[in-house]
């Protein structure tokens, strides 16, 4: 099994926050208890990578290291207690990695260690390396077989834009979460982010009544128009914010019955009052998932008069995963190139690919490294 593997594979590794990246050859991974072995076909790139490399964002990991966040790719070897996975299959492969002894306790792939001591050893003695190289070596569980005949058949999707799930994916974690269901109304702010978006998406597959909040008129206008292209009977506003926690709440309340909240504020959003005029909307047993990091979110004390359930959420679970991939192979998101704008890189222009996912964000969006 091992012997087919190469032995060494080309990977981007981080010697130095300093030094930035480089091209390195380094000894391909082994399969062992517990492990598949992954070739990489497409790895995604976070719209913030840049930022948790070059030191912008203090995140903390063990150095060296090779970059990533999920990919897609293919199973090059495995363990000998795998039971299902089949070399050659096509799979999901996820950045969360979950202590097997502690599944409470977790991190992310390349990305964060938690600051915990039992997932600072794992990240930095067992699970080091991530998905921006040609093979890589992830958990048994971490691996979603995918539906390659339908996916990349008759729904019309390449591997790299199958990437995007990383991104669809952890809005799911959230929306499920708060168990939204079919036919309600959510308010997704803002919406006109990354994972914004690809929350926008996500409920209307779903079958919810999406109102996107957002700041910027004309990326609203663009994200209705996505998504009317790819889904014409989706139930979808938009609303503009006017920084008038009021006369926002007031517009909001036009719309009817809102159900529930998905926020992705990030922290440069912290200031804003979009937040709380959208919570403030909601009906009686309305829901919120919190997903961004906006750094004090203020609760309204209409939280307590209308029973208001809040709920943080980091990432998904993998039940999640199992039920999103089985929503995207029955083909409740939009079929082709609908789906989504994938641009793609080498590992080689790996400056090119970290400032383009910089700016080709939000709704339908996402840039990958193809190994
Ligand atoms: N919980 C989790 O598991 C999880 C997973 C992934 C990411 N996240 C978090 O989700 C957040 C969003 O990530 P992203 O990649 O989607 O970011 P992004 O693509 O950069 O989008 C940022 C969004 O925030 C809006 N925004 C920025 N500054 C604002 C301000 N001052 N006031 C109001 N809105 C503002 C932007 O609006 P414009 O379009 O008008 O600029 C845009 O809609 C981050 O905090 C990230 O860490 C959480």
């Amino acid at each position: 099994m091992t012997s087919r593997l190469p032995a060494q594979n080309r990977a981007l590794q981080l010697e130095s926050i300093e030094a930035g990246f480089q091209i390195k050859k380094l000894p391909t991974p082994q399969p062992g208890l517990g492990n598949a072995i992954i070739r990489i076909e497409a790895a995604g790139i976070l719209s913030y990578h840049r930022e948790i490399y070059n030191g912008d964002r203090h995140y903390s990991f063990p150095i060296p290291i090779v970059g990533g966040y999920s990919a897609i790719g293919r199973i090059a070897a495995l363990g000998p207690d795998a039971t299902s996975l089949k070399e050659g299959q096509l799979v999901y492969v996820d950045c969360v990695i979950r202590a097997r002894d502690d599944p409470d306790s977790l991190f992310l792939s390349a990305i964060h260690d938690s600051s915990a001591d039992g997932t600072k050893k794992l990240m930095r003695d067992v699970w080091r390396d991530g998905t921006f190289a040609e093979f890589a070596r992830f958990p048994l569980e971490n691996c979603i077989p995918l539906d390659e005949a339908r996916l990349c058949g008759s729904l019309g999707y390449s591997t790299q834009d199958l990437a995007y799930i990383g991104y669809l994916i952890v809005s799911f974690g959230g929306l499920r979460d708060i168990k939204l269901e079919p036919g309600e109304t959510i308010v997704v702010t803002p919406a006109t982010g990354g994972f914004g978006g690809a929350g926008v998406q996500v409920a209307i597959a779903m079958g919810a009544r999406v109102i996107a909040m957002g700041r910027d008129e004309k990326k609203l206008a663009k994200l209705k128009e996505y998504v009317l292209s790819g889904s014409p009977n989706a139930q979808i506003e938009t609303m503009k914010t006017t920084g008038d926690e009021a006369e926002d709440l007031a517009t909001l309340q036009a719309f009817g019955i809102i159900d529930a909240v998905l926020d992705f504020t990030p922290p440069q959003g912290s200031k804003s009052s979009h937040l709380r005029s959208a919570t403030s909307a909601l009906r009686r047993n309305g829901r919120v998932s919190l997903m961004g990091f906006a750094e004090q979110p203020v609760v309204p004390w209409t939280f307590v008069s209308n029973n208001i359930t809040i709920k943080g959420k980091l990432m998904y679970e993998r039940e999640d995963m199992i039920q999103f991939v089985k929503m995207l192979e029955r083909g409740l998101f939009p079929k082709g190139k609908a789906f989504v704008d994938t641009k793609s890189f080498p590992l080689e222009d790996w400056k090119a690919g970290l400032d383009t996912a910089a700016e080709h964000t939000g709704i339908g969006k996402h840039v990958v490294f193809t190994p």
